[in-house]
């Protein structure tokens, strides 16, 4: 069985993961959307709240389930029989990081495969996503009805 991950740490998942999510469903048979620790960023959503929100927008396609790992993705790879990694690429900004990590992942033998963002999701983030929703701005274009509820209520919380 060809298995993808693709990983990130969705806080939360936008319409442009779930782009690449559908798309890389369609060449692999199944992929795993694994919520992973990114060190360098602050979460607004626990694992458990994110893991809700993508099993939601993503059960409509029988080959994508949802999980998580607390270590190193290469880990998460070798002990899921897990052979490539997939990741959207939204602009050159992203490339120096995404082919850094993918040539750490190379070193353990997991290959990465990008895929160009649609231009319709190229400016799309989840922090930008955050930014808007914290100053009341209107996220519906960018992001599922319930993600978009979960983080009015998060707003609405804080
Ligand atoms: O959505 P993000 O935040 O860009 O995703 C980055 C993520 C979570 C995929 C990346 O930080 C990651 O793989 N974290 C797990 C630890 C790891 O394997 N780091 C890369 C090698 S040092």
């Amino acid at each position: 069985m060809k298995r993808a991950v693709c990983p990130g740490s969705f806080d939360p998942i936008t319409y442009g993961h779930l782009d690449i999510i559908e798309r890389a469903s369609a060449h692999f048979d199944q992929v795993v959307v694994a919520v992973l620790e990114n060190r360098t960023k602050a979460s607004l959503f626990t694992v458990a709240e994110r893991i809700e929100m993508i099993r939601e927008t993503t059960s409509k396609f029988s080959n994508v389930i949802v999980d998580s790992w607390s270590g190193l993705l290469v880990d998460y790879c070798k002990t899921n029989s897990v052979q490539a990694i997939v990741k959207g690429l939204r602009a050159v900004t992203d490339f120096d990081y995404e082919l850094q990590m993918a040539q750490v992942n190379l070193q353990s033998g997991i290959e990465t495969m990008f895929m160009a963002t649609a231009p319709a999701h190229s400016f799309l983030s989840s922090s930008l996503v955050k930014e808007l929703a914290h100053y009341g701005g209107d996220v519906s274009s960018m992001v599922p009805t319930n993600v978009n509820a979960a983080l009015k209520a998060q707003v609405a919380r804080k």
